[in-house]
């Protein structure tokens, strides 16, 4: 037997090591707190579990669904684009449910790259936007953030041979693993480039609504021309604490939703109906939950931010999604300093170099759990870490 070598080329899953060195620890009868993974503590607001057990109940769901989508759902998204984004979709040609984010991070791939075409990665980044492309058998060239100007890439930097064989470009805002958000012209700035050079854009919104400090994030699809020139990838993971759920859309241009969704057709069987009523209830319904969880995670930041600084930690506190993006002080790489919190303290960050080259020389915090561990971990890190 012989696994194919796309799969056998694949790196390591991120968060091997970190959780083999939990294990290890744990086993040893240490208490660890991981603020490694942004997977959300809290729970998903009840309107949205009643509308899961109600439609669990509707033996309507328990047959294959549609991969277009329950005509409920594709109007809950279209709803919500239109308020909260001011963004119009069509309901026949351009929306799509996903099982999640990474299912369409994963397949967009499959629909815009052929064998040798590139796409460009935003670095440090989602690893999808890597893996992606190699599952497609085409290269992922990493795009750098850039710190200097607020973590956006340096478009007129890229050279022009890779813009030839270039079909598309990941980007992320308010973004995973930096926190930076977009308060410039950067996406009017995107189309342009997008169409100069016909290149897709894929705007992976995973954290549209884990804003603070009156920040609100726009849809890349808001900036006029985008919906010709690209797709947004929506979830509801992060704004419903719906992780485990597997709820998202992929939406824009109607050509490449049409395409996903003949690819998808050959891929799975669609989303529970159930859990396409239950996001449509989160999506149509009050957003108050969203707003106290964005208080609770700013707290979090805040605390954390004053633990680092209290250490001798050069931090901004991000006005979105739920990291802390720290970089190391002077000696470090991200790895040595993620080893020294975690001996020094049993608490574990992230090492940034795990989102591509870009990240060496930063760790990234997650506020994802409860308040006091996070406190614990606070509590932890400026008694004990020593720089
Ligand atoms: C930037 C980014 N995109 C996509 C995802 C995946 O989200 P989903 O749960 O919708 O698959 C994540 C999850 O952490 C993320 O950080």
């Amino acid at each position: 037997m012989r696994i194919a070598e796309r799969v056998r080329t694949l790196p390591p899953y991120l968060f091997a090591a970190i959780e083999r060195e939990i294990a290890e620890r744990t086993a040893a009868g240490i208490d660890v707190i991981s603020l490694g993974i942004g997977d959300p503590d809290l729970p998903t607001p009840p309107h949205v579990v009643a509308a899961l057990a109600e439609g669990a109940a509707d033996p309507a769901t328990h047959q294959y669904p549609s991969n277009r989508g329950e005509t409920g759902f594709r109007e809950a998204v279209a709803g919500f684009y239109a308020s909260r984004f001011g963004v119009t979709l069509d309901l026949a040609s351009q929306i799509v449910p996903l099982l999640g984010a990474k299912e369409g991070i994963a397949h967009i791939c499959q629909v815009l790259l052929d064998p040798g075409d590139v796409a460009l990665a935003a670095d440090p980044g989602y690893p999808v936007y890597v893996t992606g492309p190699m599952l497609a058998d085409a290269t992922a060239v990493n795009l750098p953030l850039v710190p200097e100007l607020g973590f956006q890439p340096d478009l007129e930097a890229i050279p022009q041979e890779t813009l030839e064989n270039a079909k598309m470009v990941f980007v992320s805002y308010p973004n995973n693993p930096t926190g930076a958000v977009i308060e410039d012209d950067f996406f009017p700035r995107l189309v342009a480039f997008a169409k100069a050079n016909d290149i897709v854009v894929v705007h992976d919104n995973a954290y549209a609504d884990i804003t603070y400090d009156g920040y609100v994030a726009p849809s890349f699809l808001a900036t006029p021309g985008a919906s010709e020139v690209g797709v947004e990838i929506f979830s509801l993971s992060k704004s419903y604490n719906m992780t485990g759920w597997r709820a998202g859309a992929i939406v824009g241009d109607p050509e490449i939703v049409d395409a996903y969704w003949r690819l998808k057709t050959n891929l799975d069987s669609g989303m529970f109906g159930a859990v396409q009523r239950a996001a449509a209830a989160a999506l149509g319904g009050s957003q108050e939950s969203v707003r106290e969880m964005c208080r609770v995670y700013r707290r979090r930041r805040d605390l954390l931010v004053a633990a680092l600084r209290t250490v001798g930690m050069h931090v901004e506190p991000p006005k979105g999604t739920i990291y802390l993006w720290v970089p190391v002080p002077d000696g470090y790489t991200s790895a040595s300093f993620t080893q020294q919190v975690l001996e020094q303290a049993d608490v574990v960050v992230t090492p940034g170099a795990a989102y591509g080259p870009s990240g060496e020389g930063y760790v990234r915090l997650s506020l994802t759990v409860p308040d006091e561990r996070l406190e614990e971990a606070v509590r932890r890190i400026e008694e004990r870490v020593r720089l």
